[in-house]
Order: C-alpha cells, then sequence, then structure tokens
C-alpha cells in the first residue's frame, strides 16, 4: 500500500510503501536507523540486518543523506519513535534508491545564516524551514477561506502601474516600452474601484517595496492580503480584522500542531487569540511610550524609545507597546502627516487620520496596515498635492469619487510578519520560500 508519513497511523500493523528522502542516518551493530522525510512528515524506517538481504544493508549502511528511496516494511506504534509526527516507525523489508545524493551540503551540524540563505533551494528541506513553509500555507488558505466564505470577491489587481500609492521613496522602476512602469506597492487603489461593483472585495498578491533597510521585519518582495469594504467605517474595520487574524490563529493550532512542536512555538501563546482585541488611540501609545522611556534605566532603551507627538513608530517603540498586551493591539488615529495620501482625517481634528495599525504581540510590531479611505474628491485632490504625487496619473482613482462615493474601509495583512509572529521565529527571511532583500535576488 502506497502512503504518506503523515497517514502511518492508519497502518499499524501492515505493510506501506514510502517514498521520500534520507533525512539522517545511525548505525547500531546490525541495525540502521533511517529517517525518511517524504514532504507530509519524517519517520523512522529501522533497517535490521536478519530481515533484509545482504545487499540492501550494506546499502542502507552507506546511503549519503538526501538520496531519494522508496522502503517498504510494516508500520509500528512506538511511543519512543523519533520523527514528526513521530510514535510510528516502518520495519524496512526493501529499499530501493531512486538517486544516490553527493555530499549534501546542510549537514546536521550548525551552519552561518549566509551560508543557509546561499543553500535556501536546499535548505527548505530542513525540518524548521519545513514547518515554517507549511504554516505559511495554512495562514494562506485560512486567509481565503474566511474571506470566500465571508462573502468577499478575489480581484486580481495589476502589478505594473503607473503610479505609487505608499510613498514614493521605496518604488521598484521598471522599463515599460518607452515610458516606464513600477511594482505595484499595494492593490488597494484598483481595489477602491472593485468595490463600487462588487461591495466587499479582496486582492492577495505578491507586492514590492524597494526597501532599503535591513531589518528582521522587512522583505522587498512580500505577499500581502487586502480586504475592501463599501459602506464601511474604521470601528467596522477592525472588527473584520480581528475576527479574520483570530481565525488564522486558530486554524493553525488545529491544523499545525506538529509543525508548532518543531518550531517549539508553545500553543499556549496563541490559543487565547480571540475577539476583541484591545484598542489604543496613537495619542494614548505616546502617552504609554513616554512613560516607559520615564521607567527605563538603560541608557539605550532610553534613547530607543524616545517620541515626539507627530512621530511614526519604529520598530521599538512598536515592540515596547506590544509588550503591554497579551494580544494583537490596535493603535488608531496616527497623524495624517505619517500616513498615506489616501486616509480620512477626522473632521474635527484633521491632524490625525482614520487609520489603524494592528501589532502582533511579543514583539513582533505591525502585521495590519488600515484606514477608512477619503471620500471627497477635493480634499484627495489636495492631499496628492500635498505629497507631490502627478495629479494626472491619480485621475480614474479620484473620479471614483464623483460616481456614488460612499464611505469605505480596507485593510493589508502581511503573510511574512504573520507567519513570523505565528511560528514564533526570528526573522521574516525564513517566512517565504525564496526571500528577497536588498542583499539578496540569489537563488
Ligand atoms: O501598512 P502598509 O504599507 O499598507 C498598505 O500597503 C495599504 N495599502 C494596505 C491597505 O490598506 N490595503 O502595508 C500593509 C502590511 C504591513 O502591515 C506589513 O504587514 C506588510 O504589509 N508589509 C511588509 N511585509 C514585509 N516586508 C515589507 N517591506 C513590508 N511592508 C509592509
Ligand atoms: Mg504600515
Amino acid at each position: 500500500m502506497d502512503t504518506t508519513i503523515h497517514e502511518l497511523t492508519q497502518y499499524v500493523g501492515q505493510i506501506v510503501t514510502i517514498k521520500g528522502w534520507l533525512y539522517n542516518r545511525t548505525d547500531k551493530g546490525k541495525l540502521v536507523f533511517m529517517q525518511v522525510r517524504d514532504g507530509t512528515g519524517i519517520c523512522q524506517a529501522v533497517v535490521f540486518k536478519r530481515d533484509v538481504d545482504e545487499a540492501t544493508f550494506e546499502t542502507a549502511l552507506r546511503l549519503p543523506q538526501e538520496s531519494s528511496l522508496i522502503v517498504t516494511g510494516d508500520v509500528r506504534a512506538d511511543p519512543r519513535a523519533p520523527g514528526v509526527p513521530g510514535g510510528y516507525e516502518i520495519g524496512v523489508k526493501s529499499l530501493q534508491v531512486v538517486q544516490r545524493a553527493e555530499e549534501y551540503p546542510i549537514t546536521p551540524k550548525e551552519h552561518g545564516v549566509e551560508f543557509l540563505m546561499d543553500n535556501r533551494h536546499l535548505w527548505i528541506r530542513s525540518t524548521k524551514q519545513w514547518a515554517l513553509l507549511r504554516v505559511r500555507a495554512t495562514v494562506m488558505r485560512a486567509i481565503r477561506g474566511w474571506l470566500d466564505s465571508n462573502g468577499y470577491v478575489e480581484m486580481s489587481t495589476p502589478i505594473l502601474t503607473p503610479s505609487a500609492a505608499e510613498g514614493t521613496t521605496n518604488l521598484f522602476e521598471v522599463g515599460y516600452f518607452d515610458d516606464k512602469a513600477y511594482l505595484a506597492q499595494t492593490g488597494q487603489l484598483y481595489n477602491e474601484a472593485n468595490i463600487f461593483a462588487f461591495g466587499k472585495v479582496y486582492c492577495f498578491g505578491p507586492t514590492f517595496r524597494a526597501e532599503k533597510s535591513k531589518t528582521r521585519r522587512h522583505l522587498t518582495e512580500f505577499w500581502m492580503v487586502e480586504p475592501e469594504i463599501a459602506f464601511c467605517d474604521l470601528d467596522q474595520l477592525l472588527e473584520i480584522e480581528e475576527q479574520m487574524v483570530s481565525h488564522i490563529v486558530q486554524t493553525v493550532l488545529a491544523e499545525n500542531q506538529n509543525e508548532l512542536k518543531v518550531l517549539g512555538r508553545d500553543p499556549a501563546k496563541l490559543a487565547h487569540i480571540a475577539p476583541p482585541f484591545p484598542r489604543i488611540t496613537y495619542d494614548d501609545a505616546v502617552a504609554k511610550l513616554k512613560a516607559l522611556q520615564a521607567q527605563t534605566a538603560d541608557p539605550e532603551q532610553k534613547q530607543l524609545l524616545d517620541i515626539t507627538w507627530g512621530m511614526d513608530f519604529g520598530a521599538p517603540h512598536e515592540t515596547a507597546l506590544t509588550q503591554l498586551y497579551d494580544k494583537p493591539v490596535f493603535v488608531t488615529g496616527f497623524p495624517s502627516a505619517v500616513k498615506a495620501f489616501y486616509m480620512e482625517p477626522y473632521p474635527d481634528r484633521p491632524e490625525v487620520c482614520k487609520s489603524a495599525d494592528l501589532l502582533a504581540p511579543e514583539g513582533y510590531g505591525e502585521i495590519i496596515g488600515g484606514s477608512e479611505r477619503i471620500s471627497d474628491p477635493d480634499l484627495l485632490l489636495k492631499r496628492i498635492h500635498d505629497q507631490g504625487l502627478p495629479e494626472q496619473a491619480y485621475q480614474w482613482y479620484i473620479e471614483l469619487r464623483k460616481f456614488g462615493s460612499v464611505p469605505h474601509s480596507g485593510f493589508g495583512l502581511g503573510v511574512e510578519r504573520t507567519v513570523t509572529w505565528i511560528c514564533g521565529t526570528e526573522h521574516i527571511r525564513e517566512a517565504i520560500p525564496f526571500p528577497r532583500t536588498i542583499y539578496r535576488l540569489y537563488p
């Protein structure tokens, strides 16, 4: 019976065939212990000299790491058996080598990050990377599942665009015949057109930002889901966000216990993630940061937490704020001057806008940026001028406000930042199969 390691539980006492790769191997006298992985998990396949012919035993004894193989044997339940999920092993009866690997460069010993990144095409096979990328796939599926079952229509928005939406300093410019174009920083502006046809929409795809900073939170190519909703104000938007994020976390908890175990991620850190999430204003946040700064004795930390009203948050500010809560926290009402041109100002206090960032706990920081959008075409035009953007490129966008304009809101959630937080891992570069950063375009 052909099966997968994930399904071994169903075949105890039966003969099965597994197709995969040799992850690791040890031997002891008449026994060779092979750790075999097949994409769905890892299991121990034990070759006992007495059970196989001489040639098979010799092959097993010398098989190099990452050789591809097909093993057939009987499934035994043994709580001590290592692996993922573990607890089951195969008593090998026959072994077919599909290809003998040659000197695989990533051995079970420690390697430096640059070496591993240069070998990313191989590194993705390692257990931690495997677990992270499986969680990533669950996160993406949970996002789509939640949006699709809540009436959102998926729209594809262009990747080649004529203008900026999230600031002009991090645009990737590409030649476009005799003209130039930019890789999309967001699909939002197009989704603002799409809501007038479909009500509730989302786009989900890669986005590009020429981020010159080298931080553990920034990629130059990352995946973002962007829901946009007609007849929706900021308060309603936050309810949508907290429901979707909770659904993502609960889906990972339900489906990826093995992966979380591999990652050493305590599920108790995630189990309580459910609505409502705390909400604080930017004004409150600045006051809290000032209080934290006053309390700290460490001069370096004092410096990092420095803030005056009107400044955007840096990573240290976000980190400090999230440590005050055990759930993601919304920060609303940022200064209009530090946010994108399209965010609706508060009518009684136009220096702040109806914006919200969602900061993930445990120091992870921003995973969502969202806002209510400007409805008034004249104000929108003024904001475009104020930010020095070319009016002509936004004509279609301004025109949306003239034909049945409504209050509307939307947000963007970064997939890799969300995966980094849920997995409790250090650096965003491991949350995408082939990361792109300022210093890396290979492999
Ligand atoms: O806050 P941002 O820039 O918002 C927008 O792009 C809006 N147009 C979204 C919308 O309202 N439709 O980006 C949204 C999210 C961030 O919160 C973060 O999770 C992620 O995208 N993000 C990045 N992730 C990895 N690397 C980067 N360089 C990122 N920049 C933003
Ligand atoms: Mg943002």
